[in-house]
């Protein structure tokens, strides 16, 4: 598509986070790469990257992390095992994104927030406008990528854009939640927003899940974001610098998410996928 705004290119994914909640299976493996079915968690997120045209992969990693790797590399000595068997299909969609994509790697080297985690991802992104997939949210869109979606609405906007959702308000005290005012269906210019507000306090129900569109002006920003919940760089309140300016989307996405850095979103998408596979 012509625009008049930068391509967006490359996606950031966040994935030096510890997985606590899902301990002791995260002791050893990145949460990143819990399946759900045979997928790891992160191949589903880089798949959407790519359904929206963007195949330079870039992943903030953190010690303990190598799988992350691995994965996105080919294993010669399981390519000669099973070469030539029956297993071979096994391992042609992952072929395909290892073709497809480049994958680089940072580490962040403390943990200090996601807004800290997106700016150590800086050195591989650079001067220009760029996704950020949170790999524990999971959407499923049945065929219009939720980033496809957001990178449609950069495209006609040239500014930050977060996928927000509807959430009953008792539970507000789990995301960054915005405020704004409607300009289209389902799209909101961003006057307000807040990481993790009691209900009481909470602008709206409309949380932000992890999907972005940043412009590259979000790593000065981020420099200056003092540490805020839980004493943590906030990628909101980053985000809240440019919504003054008027500079800030909220998109109510199409599509069905799921939050499988809780127990009960990783079942719910897991029954979910499989019965979407059965049906198939
Ligand atoms: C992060 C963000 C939060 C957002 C959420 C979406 O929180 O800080 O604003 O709503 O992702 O999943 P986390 O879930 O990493 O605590």
């Amino acid at each position: 598509m012509n625009t008049k705004f930068p391509t967006i290119r490359k996606c950031l994914f966040p994935a030096a986070g510890y997985g606590t909640r899902f301990l002791p299976a995260t002791k050893a493996i990145p949460k990143e790469m819990l399946p759900v079915l045979t997928k790891p968690l992160l191949q589903y997120g880089v798949e959407e990257a790519v359904a929206a045209n963007i195949t330079t992969i870039a992943i903030v990693t953190g010690r303990g992390k190598r799988a992350i790797e691995d994965h996105f590399d080919i294993s010669y000595e399981l390519e000669h095992q099973i070469k030539g068997t029956d297993k071979e299909h096994y391992l042609t969609e992952i072929r395909a994104l290892i073709t497809q994509c480049t994958f680089s790697y940072t580490r962040q080297v403390e943990m200090k927030g996601l807004g800290h985690a997106i700016l150590s991802g800086e050195t591989l992104i650079g001067n220009e406008p760029f996704a950020v997939v949170l790999a524990d949210d999971l959407c499923d869109d049945n065929r219009n990528g939720v980033l496809a979606q957001m990178v449609a609405l950069y495209e006609q906007y040239g500014c930050s854009v977060v996928a927000i959702e509807e959430i009953p308000k008792e539970q507000t005290h789990k995301y960054g939640v915005i405020a704004g005012e409607e300009i289209e269906k389902g799209l909101y210019r961003v006057s307000d927003m807040v990481e993790k507000p009691d209900p009481k306090d909470a602008p709206s129900n409309m949380a932000i899940i992890g999907r972005y569109i940043l412009t590259p002006d979000i790593f000065d920003i981020l420099r200056e974001t003092k540490p805020g919940k839980g004493g943590e760089v906030q990628i909101t309140d980053a985000l809240l610098e440019q919504a003054k300016q008027g500079r800030v989307l909220a998109y109510k996405f199409k599509g069905k998410r799921f939050d499988c850095g809780s127990v009960d979103g990783f079942v719910e998408a897991t029954n979910y996928f499989y019965a979407k596979g059965v049906a198939e």
